[in-house]
């Protein structure tokens, strides 16, 4: 290890991508993808543009950004068919409110749900959205895996349907604390990431990012006929750290410097998308490198964690059929 991350991580790094899928990948899809408008979403796009979909959705926050972003591709790529909706993470209404809108089309064929925050790695409060969950929670975790379901009928009338989620590789050094102490006591584990008492911000990212390859896991076995992959976009130049603390201090020189020696652009991370975006070869529980890959956290494969992986998953079916009735109907 090295400051924490493991050696594989400067490896992977270090070496050269696989060039960009080219061609025509994708010929008559209609292609969703959230946080379109900015870092990985944004590099995503104009990539996305090059491979003629029949339909590029921008489900974003701020729909000017949106319709500026699709109105820019077009000047390159004319003949693109774009459409922006409007799809907040942090208010679930929102995306309910996205997956009847969403209906105007008559199926969807690619979900990429893109999507993320990153509260900074200072200690910092808890803070809640008004939908009552944790926000790193909500925005990176439960929100992804609502959107999902509540679009399943739509990529249930695609011949090949595809879900992408962005993962990370950060959830190979995420603390496993929570969750075990979580089983241990048969309490919730749900319940453990909504409380504000056992709230810890600096390893907050990375926990969301075990928790979505945690539910990756399930969604595999409970939705076959679906192509799903958790894909880590290795770390790239973008505005995620748009919460972090710019006051100059030397640990935070030092981190720009780290940051600026090993991390990609954000155009070469967006490649690890649209790879898996345009893979033939079945779901996939890791992608990294642009390749399928396995996850490096030791936990996930051992028998708490194998137990916690259901477990959560579980209460996630309970907690999203709280939220939106029947959501999990298409389930197997
Ligand atoms: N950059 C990396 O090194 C790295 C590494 C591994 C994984 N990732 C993951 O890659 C994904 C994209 O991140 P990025 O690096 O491209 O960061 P970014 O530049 O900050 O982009 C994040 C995108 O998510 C959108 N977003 C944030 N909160 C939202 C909400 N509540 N509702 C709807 N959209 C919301 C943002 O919208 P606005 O444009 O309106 O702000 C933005 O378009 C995230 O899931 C992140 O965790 C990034």
């Amino acid at each position: 290890m090295a400051g924490g991350l493991p050696w594989s991580f400067y490896r992977g790094q270090w070496s050269a991508l696989p060039p960009a899928p080219e061609g025509d990948y994708l010929k008559g899809k209609i292609v969703v993808i959230t946080g379109a408008t900015s870092g990985l979403g944004l590099e995503a796009s104009k990539q996305f543009a090059e491979a003629s979909p029949e339909q590029l959705i921008f489900a974003v926050r701020s729909v000017e950004a949106g319709e500026k972003l699709l109105e820019q591709i077009q000047k390159t790529h004319p003949g693109l068919k774009g459409n922006v909706m409007y799809l907040d993470l942090m208010d679930l209404q929102s995306i309910k409110d996205f997956s009847e809108a969403i209906k105007v089309f008559d199926r969807v064929d690619i979900l990429i749900n893109n999507a993320g925050i990153n509260p900074s790695f200072d200690k910092r409060p808890y803070q809640s959205t008004k939908d009552g969950y944790e926000r790193v929670f909500q925005t990176n975790v439960l929100s992804p895996f609502l959107t999902t379901l509540l679009l399943l009928p739509l990529l249930k009338k695609s011949i090949d349907p595809k879900v992408i989620f962005t993962g990370s590789e950060v959830h190979h050094i995420a603390p496993s604390h929570l969750i075990e102490s979580s089983i241990d006591n048969g309490q919730s584990i749900l319940r453990a990431y909504n409380d504000e008492e056992k709230y810890f911000n600096p390893t907050r990212y990375f926990e969301s990012k075990l928790l979505l390859q945690m539910l990756t896991r399930n969604l595999i076995k409970a939705l076959p006929d679906i192509t799903i992959i958790n894909v880590n976009p290795g770390l790239a130049m973008t505005n995620l750290g748009r919460e972090f603390n710019r006051k100059l201090s030397l640990s935070g020189m030092v981190g720009i410097l780290w940051l600026v020696v090993n991390a990609r652009t954000a155009s070469k991370g967006a490649r690890n998308l649209t790879s898996a975006t345009a893979w033939q070869g079945g779901s996939q529980d890791y992608w990294s490198g642009c390749v399928p890959a396995a996850s490096e956290n030791v936990f996930l494969y051992s028998g708490k964690g194998y137990t916690a992986t259901q477990v959560f998953y579980d209460e996630m079916l309970k907690e999203v059929e709280k939220i939106s009735p029947g959501c999990t109907a298409d389930l197997q």
